[in-house]
């Protein structure tokens, strides 16, 4: 059979990228060109900058693209593209892209939803994973257990009352004065740290096991922030690094762990830019091996926002004859599963 190649386009944050990706699974090129530094001096995305960025960015990153995959642009078989959830600015330009290239190429367009899109990156980084299996989404915007039934059948069976994981690693970097993005900022302060110096709370909701919270968590770790400047006492900023970190994988392993062993699966992948965490890679791992259920997560790269984790889901919602058609928008609040 002929290999289908897909152009993926993703443009839904601060990140610019395209890649060319093989029958959803081998990736030819994987081009993602960051504004983390355009936004770092404040202290988070500022959509306006972000969209006037993807602008200027987006079709030199989808020329890298082709050319790093060593193909022209006829040879592409269809254009994936995120549209959405995420800024409505940024994903805009993404989509315009891709609908004029779908469109002057003669070539199907495929919309995909960039959560979607994460938990597609498991198939690049795994190439014997089908459905079903469960997978914890846990990134800036998001933070979801769903069941993966099939290649387009997603059922959530937790979610997030407040922040998303990422999100608070994302804070609580700001207030320790760690920077942005936060994640990656934490987790390298509290290598040094003690995970056990400060007992900070782990929610659970008894009419719904799976869901998270973070708020409580992130105002305790706030309020222990200020204590210690009121004291004028300096900020064991590695200790408080730590406890947190643990305190949010905690609760994102059992959570996911339970929920694993409810419907029986035996394969927890992880997905989206807080799967990056190696405390939460290990924990799962660990958990997760005590209940002889696999854990598969993607390469560090295909974690955070790419376009080869949107190629792939785009490959999988052709082969489904799930194609848009010019009319596709951004949707900026597009729910998990809604995608259509
Ligand atoms: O998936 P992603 O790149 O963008 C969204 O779709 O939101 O995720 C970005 C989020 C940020 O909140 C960032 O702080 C978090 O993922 N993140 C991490 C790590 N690397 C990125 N969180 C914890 N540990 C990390 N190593
Ligand atoms: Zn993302």
């Amino acid at each position: 059979m002929k290999d289908t190649m897909v152009l993926g386009i993703e443009t839904s944050c601060d990140e610019t990228a395209a890649s060319v990706v093989v029958n959803g699974r081998k990736v030819l090129s994987n081009i993602i060109s960051s504004q983390v530094d355009l936004h770092a001096e404040y202290g988070g995305v500022v959509p306006e900058i972000a969209s006037r960025r993807h602008v200027e960015l987006i079709l030199p990153v989808i020329d890298n693209a082709l050319k790093e995959a060593g193909i022209t642009l006829e040879e592409v078989d269809a254009v994936a593209v995120t549209y959405g959830p995420g800024l409505v600015g940024a994903l805009l330009v993404g989509v315009s892209a891709a609908k004029a290239l779908a469109f002057s190429l003669g070539k199907p367009l495929v919309s995909v939803n960039h959560i979607e899109g994460h938990i597609a990156a498991n198939y690049i980084s795994h190439p014997d994973l089908e459905p079903p299996y469960l997978c914890l989404v846990a990134s800036g915007g998001h933070s979801h257990i769903v069941h993966v039934v099939s290649y387009s059948d997603f059922r959530i069976m937790g979610r997030t009352r407040d922040d998303a994981a990422g999100e608070a690693f994302d804070k609580i970097a700001r207030v320790l004065g760690l920077g942005y993005p936060g994640g990656p900022a934490i987790e390298k302060a509290a290598k040094d740290g003690n995970p056990e110096a400060f007992d900070f709370p782990r929610v659970n909701f008894t009419d719904a096991p799976y869901d998270f919270s973070f708020s409580g968590l992130k105002t305790a770790v706030i309020n222990t922030v200020h204590q210690f400047v009121q004291k004028g006492e300096p900020l064991p900023v590695e200790d408080i690094s730590a406890s947190f970190q643990k305190a949010v994988t905690d609760v994102l392993v059992d959570h996911t762990v339970s929920a694993a062993m409810a419907i029986k699966a035996d394969t927890i992948c992880i997905a989206g830019g807080v799967a990056a965490n190696t405390l939460l890679r290990d924990r799962m791992s660990e958990r997760a091996s005590e209940m002889n259920i696999r854990v598969l997560y993607p390469r560090m790269i295909l974690c955070t926002d790419n376009a080869a984790m949107i190629a792939s889901a785009g490959y999988y919602a052709l082969k489904a004859g799930r194609t848009a058609d010019w009319r596709l928008n951004a949707v900026p609040s597009l729910k998990i599963g809604e995608s259509g």
